[in-house]
């Protein structure tokens, strides 16, 4: 198998391995078992893990972490990439410390390679479900949530900083308040959402795109079957001797993006790794290209679809916006990329 690829990331002197292990799993695993994925996935090679506050499981991925070490698996945690995100209920400038420290404890480490804001929205409640009513959806204080996430790393606390979900236009938000730029963004991205304007418009700001839920979220609650279902790509795995899930993969990798892909499964967590020793050709990539493209991860779908939300979805895609519209809710513009 070849070696995983490393990206540079700006304010940030460690590389970013280019494939990382989610740990968002549907339905949600307890402890041991994500805790034996992940020792598993470090095994198999995997060296760059993303978690969040809201997956639950920055604990089981802090005592893989611990038991990798004692194993022997891994000689230093410096080996290791890690990311974590800042929870919404969390998002405003006296929280965005505390938060951070907190996440530490749950993954039992002294610092993270990156903390991202997971979405552009603060909740005023801690939630236990979802959806929510919408008297706690409340706009992000932009520059106040970036000074935090800004202190975080000054205070050594996270090596990079970055955000999730945001569109071109939240990005300029934050870049016209910010000292130190976002060094990521990490969105969904995958053959059946390319996100085409938003990469062209991360490239001139220098920051660097991660995608999300590479295959699709198949067999999860926010994402479809439509990849690993999808004849297009079928056919060109069957001709490629790959699977559906390289092919994916590995179209991801070639648009210069980093990606986040999860599985639990021993197999398949092998499987996704070999995506760096062969190259779609042209005519693939074309076909690609052409597939139909629909959003599958809105924030409606998680917090429900109130104004604020269905703007902010309507911000992040044409297809959302579609939605927006059968809510009877008026369309923001973003002029430079009306799919971010
Ligand atoms: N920032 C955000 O808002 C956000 C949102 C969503 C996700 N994420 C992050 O991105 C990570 C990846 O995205 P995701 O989990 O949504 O979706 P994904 O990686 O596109 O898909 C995961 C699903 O695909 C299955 N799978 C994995 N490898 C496969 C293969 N080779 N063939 C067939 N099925 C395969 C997995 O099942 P098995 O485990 O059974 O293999 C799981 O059901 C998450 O875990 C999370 O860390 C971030």
């Amino acid at each position: 198998m070849a070696g995983i690829q490393q990206v540079s990331l700006s304010s940030c002197e460690k590389p970013m391995p280019v494939i990382g292990m989610g740990t968002s799993s549907y339905p949600p695993a307890d402890l041991e078992t994500a805790k034996t994925a992940i020792l598993e996935a470090i095994k198999s090679g995997y060296r760059h893990f993303d978690t969040a506050f809201a997956y639950g499981s920055e604990k089981p991925l802090g005592e893989a972490i611990a038991e990798a070490l004692r194993l022997g698996l891994i000689k230093s945690r410096d080996e290791l990439f890690i990311t974590t995100k800042l929870w919404c209920s969390f998002a405003q400038r006296d929280q965005i410390v505390p938060s951070c420290k907190m996440s530490l404890e749950n993954l039992k480490l002294d610092y993270v390679d990156l903390y991202l804001i997971h979405w552009p929205v603060r909740l005023s409640e801690m939630i236990q479900k979802t959806p929510v009513v919408k008297e706690i959806i409340h706009p992000l204080d932009v520059k106040g949530v970036w000074e935090g996430m800004e202190e975080c790393k000054d205070l050594g606390l996270t090596k990079a900083i970055g955000v999730s979900n945001f569109s071109c236009k939240k990005l300029e938000e934050v870049l016209s308040v910010a000292k130190i730029p976002p060094a990521i963004n990490q969105v969904e991205m995958n053959p059946v959402w390319q996100q085409k304007q938003l990469r062209e418009f991360c490239k001139t700001k220098g920051i660097h795109i991660t995608a999300y839920s590479p295959l699709g979220a198949n067999n999860t609650k926010w994402g479809d079957n439509r990849i690993i279902e999808s004849e297009v790509l079928a056919d060109i795995a069957k001709a490629r001797e790959k699977t559906t899930a390289q092919v994916a993969l590995r179209w991801a990798y070639e648009q210069g993006v980093s990606l986040v892909t999860k599985s639990y499964n021993k197999e398949r967590m092998k499987e996704n790794l070999q995506i760096f020793d062969w190259s779609l050709t042209g005519e693939e990539l074309d076909k690609i290209a052409n597939l139909p493209q629909r959003k599958g991860v809105t924030l409606a779908s998680i917090l429900g679809p109130h104004d604020l939300v269905l703007q902010l979805d309507a911000e992040r895609g044409r297809a959302s916006a579609i939605l927006l519209s059968r809510f009877g809710v008026r369309t923001i513009t973003c002029h430079a990329s009306p799919h971010a």
